[in-house]
């Protein structure tokens, strides 16, 4: 060996910086935990400031990467971060992470992934249990976030649902499409798009003044759809949608699909978690009767980014998505063996997420997750109490179903204009003043702020501070 090589695998310095760095990320965490926490959430910093400091760090490296980093980067454990939906990783799957990371066998086939593959079926058991799906004809696997998910989804839709083989001789000119809610997650109108449907390939159906999808438009679309040669494949519910945590309702969606024999898909990337909720499951309720659903564990499952479920209700049909040899990798593509993930995924080399969720599972997982769950929606109710309280503060829902609440200022005094520039400014002076991190969305052309009660340490303390800042701003 080299020196640079015998260096890189030596195992008495991974030991030692191994150990310094957990302790840098345990003392990181007990500071985020502490009760006198002056740190900001976020230190916003140009990308060109962010892109010198870090060339020079390359060309002359000095002291402590990872404490440079920590000083630099935003902190999803911080009571304070309220921005996207991304959990902070609980500690334990970050160490199932660890230990998949430096395994690293590679979950696409069997002979590589064993004990990882093995354990993405017991969690999809366990999910098809949850779903009320039967465990003997349900199948799932984990793959590489929400958006290649909902990809994944569409692409044996498109396999089951169409007559003619789109795999080996294309569209031949026929027009199929998807309809989803017009707050569908952008990745839809993606996946149909790469799926080279066009923009003809996704039908938006209008949401009801709660931003559910309007579900007594389906039939007139579906008329509409057929007058004009569309054939509608499929439909695609939220649970729930991103902006505003709406859920859609399920069983009317379902009903609809059994009637004309369409695909259901549920794009639960965020509200899939509540599977181990008892207390708000009632919200899925009818995610039973989807053909497919994806769920994303690291955004309400507490696991490092990414770890998707995606779960076919009769899993012969995922083996139809893909029909593409590798002599290499298997004798035989017809075959459904459920341990080589890769005649069923996009991602052949692909990391050990199983370790991430099992990490939690055996370690109390389920109770971790309803107790994680029904606090952080609770809170979202609490939290939209709190806003109704104030004057001049609106929401765009009644009760927010989920954790993610929007509201903005609405002086009635003010133009259209002024209230999206008052709001959109509120939230760019959060965030450059760090205290707080907190997102905006658009909704019917209203900017709202919007918050997602993703950290299990916020609390009502750190809520009405953040109100009072939002107010202070008005000033
Ligand atoms: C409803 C919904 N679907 C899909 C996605 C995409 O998931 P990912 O970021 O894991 O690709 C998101 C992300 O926010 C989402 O909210």
């Amino acid at each position: 060996m080299t020196n640079s090589l015998s260096n890189a695998f030596d195992a008495e310095s991974f030991r030692k910086k191994g150990y310094a760095m957990i302790d840098q990320l345990a003392d990181h965490l007990q500071r985020m935990q502490s009760p006198d926490l002056s740190q900001k959430v976020y230190d916003q910093t140009k990308p060109e400031a962010l892109y010198d400091f870090w060339k020079k760090d390359l060309d002359a490296p000095t002291g402590n990467w990872y404490e440079k980093t920590l000083a630099q980067i935003i902190h999803l454990h911080h009571p304070k971060y309220l921005g996207h939906q991304t959990a902070p990783p609980a500690p334990e799957a970050v160490l199932g992470e660890l230990f998949g990371a430096f395994l690293d066998p590679g979950m696409g086939i069997y002979e590589q992934g064993t004990t990882g593959v093995v354990l993405e079926r017991l969690i999809s058991e366990i999910v098809a249990d949850k779903i009320g799906f039967s465990p003997e004809t349900s199948s799932g696997f984990l793959t590489s976030g929400g958006t290649l998910g909902n990809l994944t989804a569409l692409l044996c839709a498109r396999a089951v649902k169409i007559k003619t083989d789109v795999w080996e001789h294309g569209y031949q000119g026929k027009q199929y499409a998807f309809m989803v809610s017009e707050e569908a997650h952008y990745s839809v109108d993606r996946a149909v798009r790469v799926m080279g449907m066009g923009a003809a390939g996704l039908i938006k159906i209008p949401v009801d003044d709660q931003f559910k999808m309007n579900t007594s438009l389906l039939e007139a679309e579906l008329i509409k759809a057929k007058k004009n040669n569309v054939e509608v494949i499929g439909v695609i519910a939220n649970a729930c949608s991103t902006s505003t945590g709406t859920h859609d309702d399920l069983e009317a969606i379902a009903d609809f699909c059994q009637l004309h024999q369409l695909w259901m898909h549920v794009d639960a990337a965020h509200g899939g978690a509540l599977l181990f909720s008892r207390k708000y499951r009632h919200l899925l309720k009818g995610i039973e009767r989807g053909d497919s659903v994806i769920f994303d564990f690291h955004k309400m499952l507490l696991t490092p980014s990414l770890v998707t479920m995606l779960i076919f209700k009769n899993g012969s049909h995922s083996y139809q998505t893909f029909a593409q040899r590798a002599a290499y990798l298997w004798d035989n593509q017809e075959s459904g063996e459920w341990y080589n993930l890769a005649k069923r995924t996009f991602e052949l080399t692909k990391t050990s997420m199983s370790f991430r969720v099992y990490a939690l599972l055996r370690n109390g997982g389920e109770q971790l997750f309803e107790d994680y769950l029904d606090r952080q929606y609770d809170l979202g109710r609490t939290f939209a109490q709190m806003i109704k309280a104030l004057p001049h503060f609106e929401m765009p829902v009644n009760v927010p179903e989920s954790n993610i609440v929007c509201f903005r200022y609405a002086a009635p005094d003010k133009t259209a204009e002024e209230l999206n520039e008052i709001n959109g400014s509120i939230r760019e002076a959060i965030v450059k003043e760090g205290e707080f991190f907190i997102v905006q969305t658009r909704l019917k052309n209203q900017i709202f702020l919007r918050v997602t009660l993703i950290n299990p340490s916020t609390t009502v303390e750190h809520l009405s501070a953040l109100l009072l800042k939002i107010q202070s701003l008005l000033k």
